[in-house]
Formats: C-alpha cells, structure tokens, sequence
C-alpha cells in the first residue's frame, strides 16, 4: 500500500511546489511508482510540467464522493503521472460546508488509488482553507517546507498547532515526515530566535537543506524539473538528497 505524502505550508512562495515536482522527479527513477497531485487552483505543479489545468475534473469528482481514477490521470514525460489542477477547486469549500466530515473528502476518494502507487505526494494551495484541510487530513505522512526567515517560522508555528488540533479530532492521521528548510542562504545572517527555534525541532528538521538557487526558478520557469534542466546544479543535488533522505524516513 503506497503513502500519501503532502507537502504544506500557508505561507506563499515557501518552496512547496519546487518540492512536489523536484522530489516527484528524483524518486520516480528509483523504481517507485510516484503520483503526483496538483492540489492547488493556481496549477504551479502543472505548469511546471507543462500539463494544463482542468475545469472541474478533480473536484466533480470529489463534490459527488467518487473515488479518484485513471480518468484523471496524465503520464508525464519526467517518469511519474500526474493529478492535474482543476481550476474549479477554488468553489469546492463553499460546496462542501454542509457535507458530513467534509475534511475527509480527499481521504476517501484517494483509498483506491493508494494501491497504484508507492507514493502519493500532494502539493497544495498558500492557504489553510478546507483544500489543504483535505490534503491534511488525506496524509500518511507531512512534509513543511520553510524559507529561514522570522515571518516563516511563524506560519511554521500556526501549521504544527492546526495539524495538532485535527488529530485531536481524530481528522489527522499522519506522521510529521519532516521540516526541509528552503531558500537557503548560507552568507544570510541568522538571528538567534531564528536559530533557536529551528534549533527545538530536533530530529524533525531534515538534515537536508535546499540551497536558494537561480536555477530552480529558471527550471520552473522552463517547464521542467531541475533534475532535467542542470542535473549537476547545486539544486537538482539538493532535491536528490531529500529525496533520499525522504525514501529513508518513509521506509519507501
Ligand atoms: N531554492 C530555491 N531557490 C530559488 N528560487 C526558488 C527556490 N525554490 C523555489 N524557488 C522559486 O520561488 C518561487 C516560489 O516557489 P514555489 O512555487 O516552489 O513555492 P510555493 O510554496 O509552492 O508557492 P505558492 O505558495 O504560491 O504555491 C518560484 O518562482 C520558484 O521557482
Ligand atoms: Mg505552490
């Protein structure tokens, strides 16, 4: 049975995305079967791969509880398929407020495909609205991603705190897999607070650091993942490490 691994963080532009597809495409040569799912109206992880987004595929699907299926399903050229955006999952929580548990949508939609696949991993929105809610409460395992900045560690703090109070729900599952530091600058000053704060979370904080690099972006831009655009840059060995260190932590 694969794991669903969600990649979340309210703040913008935090490197959720750059994660989803970079570490999609480092794991998908070992082997593994990945799927990734483009849980964010706005379609970064799609356009990063050249797919075009959908209007109203995934959340008709998800508005009448069907399970999620090949119909939906685009094989990509980087060697894992994707869930595209759907432009429509922007209405979705309005629609849903009256359904019961409407939290656990993604959840129960996605049990059939877990089979399919090794790993699942889900991008999601710069928000905590019921879209990532769904993402949230669909994982088996949490990947944060955080710049190194004050203003992030505080968005850090208000996701640890909302992941805490859905499991006291019981509406959260999933294990913390892990907090990857990003768009990392090693000449940066850091204040104590910053490191201190960094400091406490301990063994949840991956080792692996992703460096800020021009070429990230400039891959994004292009359409493809770092790996395939300067697979000796110093971005596309950072993504590779994480991916490794991730295979370990998940035990894939
Ligand atoms: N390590 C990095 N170095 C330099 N630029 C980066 C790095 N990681 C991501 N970027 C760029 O920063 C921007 C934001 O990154 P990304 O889209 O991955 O963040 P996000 O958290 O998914 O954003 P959003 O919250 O809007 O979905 C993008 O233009 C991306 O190409
Ligand atoms: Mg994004």
């Amino acid at each position: 049975m694969g794991q669903i691994l969600v990649i979340a963080n309210q703040k913008g532009g935090s490197g959720k995305t750059s994660a989803a597809v970079n570490l999609s495409c480092a794991i998908a040569p070992t082997r593994r079967r990945v799927l990734l799912i483009d849980f964010d109206p706005q379609g970064s992880a799609s356009a990063a791969l050249r797919v075009p987004r959908t209007q109203g595929a995934l959340s008709e699907d998800l508005l009448n509880h069907r399970s999620l299926d090949d119909r939906l399903i685009v094989r990509t050229a980087a060697g894992f398929d994707l869930i595209p955006a759907d432009e429509d999952l922007t209405a979705l929580p309005a629609l849903l407020r009256s359904a019961a548990q409407a939290e656990l949508t993604l959840k129960r939609s996605l049990s059939g495909l877990k089979s399919q696949y090794d790993l699942i991993v889900i991008d999601t929105p710069p928000s905590l609205d019921l879209v990532t809610i769904m993402a949230l409460c669909a994982a088996d395992q949490l990947l944060i991603t955080t710049p190194c900045e004050y203003y992030a560690l505080d968005s850090l703090q208000t996701l640890l705190s909302k992941t805490a109070k859905l499991q006291e729900e019981g509406l959260f599952a999933g294990q913390l897999a892990g907090i990857v530091r990003t768009m990392y600058d090693a000449d940066a000053l850091q204040s104590d607070e910053i490191k201190n704060t960094l400091q406490k979370l301990g063994p949840q904080l991956c080792s692996t650091v992703i460096p800020y690099s021009a070429v990230i972006s400039e891959a994004a831009a292009l359409g493809r993942p770092v790996m395939q655009y300067d697979k000796s840059s110093n971005g596309a060995r950072a993504y590779l490490a994480l991916a490794g260190e991730l295979i370990s932590r998940l035990h894939l």
